[in-house]
């Protein structure tokens, strides 16, 4: 099974403004509603590309249980604990003249540590050897700067596989504990490594670098449009970016990680990860706001993805 944790999910409404101005009345053109968090995104896609998953993390109040409904009206498990407070809602403007993705985020309520502690316990609970544990996306406040260290700990000492998609210094808290997998964007890994890396022999580099010594055996670099580096224990594969229309970047990231566990459950080869990943980063980008792409984009896409080796 794989289980996505979102610790501090979102209700995402997006917004379509043509011409968005600051300082002046905006008109929306188009809306819609998605539950959100970068787990529950992952959860998204992997249900389109015909796996299943197990989504929990930290819901509150009506709009926790607005996330939750919809969640399981696309047929997607959850194991949520409820905490004091209201589930945050983010709010996403695309303006389809400017071609900008405008993100306002509310800071969502604080969640006690034993709330914290609690799911981790029922996670435990659940998780059985080989199974895969999605970590991604922001801590609630209140949480220890290291919790997902402590996540990556747990879920180890149970047997299963962890691929950690967090940023600044929660990677770096989450990577001392040896994930299986890291994604790090270009810019994350720069961060991380404290380099500006920007050619694919440095991030091929600093990437291969971090594996070696923190013990971690795949790591993805994803690089937006130009594509992303798939690092092995033994290889690296460059896939470019496929050239489609953008309509909005938010969440490729989560697609690509949805790909990425998919295509371990049922071990698939190096080659048809990158195909799979490439399509469904790219099949995101081509939709508004953040619902899953469809699969029938997605595998159309697959025939059109090139890569080689460095
Ligand atoms: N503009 C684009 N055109 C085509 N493919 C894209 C584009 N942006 C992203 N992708 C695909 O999606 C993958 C992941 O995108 P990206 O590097 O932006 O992830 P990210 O920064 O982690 O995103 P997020 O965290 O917001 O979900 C890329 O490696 C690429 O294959
Ligand atoms: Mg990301």
């Amino acid at each position: 099974m794989i289980y996505t944790v979102t610790l501090n999910p979102a209700f995402d409404k997006t917004v379509e403004i043509p011409s968005l101005t600051v300082g002046a009345v905006n008109r929306i053109t188009g809306m819609r509603t998605d539950p959100g968090g970068k787990g529950i995104n992952v959860s998204k896609v992997i249900r389109e590309l015909g796996g299943e998953s197990t989504a929990v993390g930290i819901l509150g109040g009506r709009t926790g249980r607005m996330i939750q409904d919809a969640l399981e009206a696309m047929e997607i498990k959850t194991g949520f604990r409820f905490s004091e407070g209201e589930t945050r809602t983010n709010l996403k403007v695309i303006d389809p003249v400017n071609h900008t993705n405008t993100d306002i985020n509310e800071p969502g309520c604080s969640v006690p540590e034993e709330v914290l502690n609690g799911l981790l316990g029922d996670l435990r609970g659940e998780l059985k050897k080989g199974d895969i544990v999605v970590l991604s996306g922001s801590l609630p406040k209140g949480a220890p700067k290291d919790t997902y260290g402590i996540w990556v700990r747990t879920c180890k000492e149970c047997g299963a596989r962890v691929f950690l998609d967090v940023d600044g210094e929660l990677l770096a808290a989450g990577i001392r504990e040896k994930p299986y997998l890291i994604k790090p964007n270009d810019n994350e890994l720069s961060v991380l490594t404290g380099k500006k890396l920007y050619t694919l022999e440095e991030l091929n580099r600093e990437a291969r670098a971090l594996m070696e010594s923190h013990g971690i055996a795949k790591a993805v670099v994803s690089m937006g449009e130009r594509g992303a580096l798939y690092l092995t224990e033994r290889e690296t594969i460059c896939a470019e970016g496929l050239r489609v229309p953008v309509k909005s970047t938010v969440g490729a990231g989560d697609s690509m990680v949805a790909a990425l566990a998919v295509s371990e459950e049922s071990g698939r080869s190096l080659e048809e990860t990158v195909r799979l990943c490439t399509a469904c980063g790219a099949a995101n980008v081509m939709c508004s706001g953040t619902q899953a792409a469809k699969y029938d984009v997605i595998s159309g896409l697959m025939h059109e993805v090139v890569f080689h080796r460095l």
